[in-house]
């Protein structure tokens, strides 16, 4: 068993992942969130567990339970939950890969009692919320930070200027162009943006190939470290 042990090339490694979508209230009963299912960020942590690392998976709410028990799963659901819990794990950990899709607005006070209806047109005042990945970018020290990019338009320069922006290692950029990709499917299609814009576009595949793929990011960065 030690000997197996001893192969897992990302043993002794603690990563870091972000998940799922984030809710910001509104009131008691209603908020803002979007359609992350988080089953990528589910997908990379279980295929490092698998591989030897040491996972903390920081999820938005999402009704997925991870595969590989070994994965500490840290349950949030607002942008500032997400943002407390993953200051909190990150200064020890290797590897940050943030999956999450993460509210980039708030409503700017969340009412105590449940709104009521009214004849009169009713708006939200919206406030941002914290950049957590930019945030963990600003304090890195030896971690190989991990993005992800949305893009509709000028994708691999919206990118390019998020590596730079947010100060990381490696960006995904996810295309929702192609049919099969994104929110709720199955299937991402990827390119692969590192910091000194070496561009890698990849084949639509499914999330666990583009999980497996991330990870072995990782396992070849670290082998040209020793
Ligand atoms: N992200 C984050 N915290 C936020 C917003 C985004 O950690 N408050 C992270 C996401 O998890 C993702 C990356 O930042 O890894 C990029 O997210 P994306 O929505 O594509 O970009 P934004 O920087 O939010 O910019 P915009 O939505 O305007 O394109
Ligand atoms: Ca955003």
């Amino acid at each position: 068993k030690k000997d197996i042990e001893s192969k897992l090339p990302l043993r002794g490694k603690k990563i870091l992942i972000t998940a799922g979508p984030t809710y910001e209230a509104i009131d008691p009963v209603r908020f803002i969130g979007n359609h992350s299912s988080g089953k990528m960020g589910f997908d990379i942590a279980n295929c490092a567990a698998n591989l030897g690392a040491e996972v903390t998976l920081i999820s938005g709410p999402t009704h997925l339970k991870p595969a590989n028990s070994s994965i500490n799963l840290v349950r949030v659901v607002s942008a500032q939950d997400m943002f407390d819990a993953c200051h909190q794990y990150y200064e020890t950990c290797n590897v940050a890969i943030c999956a999450a899709a993460v509210a980039d607005y708030k409503p700017k006070q969340v009412a105590e009692q449940k709104i009521k209806k009214s004849e009169v047109e009713f708006s939200i005042e919206l406030e941002k919320t914290k950049d957590i990945l930019a945030s963990l970018g600003k304090i890195k020290k030896n971690q190989y930070l991990i993005g992800f990019a949305l893009e509709t338009e000028n994708e691999i320069e919206n990118a390019k200027l998020k590596i730079q922006k947010k100060n990381l290692d490696l960006i995904v950029l996810n295309s929702l162009r192609d049919e099969g990709a994104g929110f709720g499917k199955s299937t991402n299609k990827v390119t692969f943006i590192s910091n000194d814009f070496a561009i890698e576009p990849q084949a639509l595949k499914s999330k666990e190939e583009v999980a497996n793929d991330i990870v072995n990011k990782i396992i070849s960065y670290y082998e040209k470290d020793i």
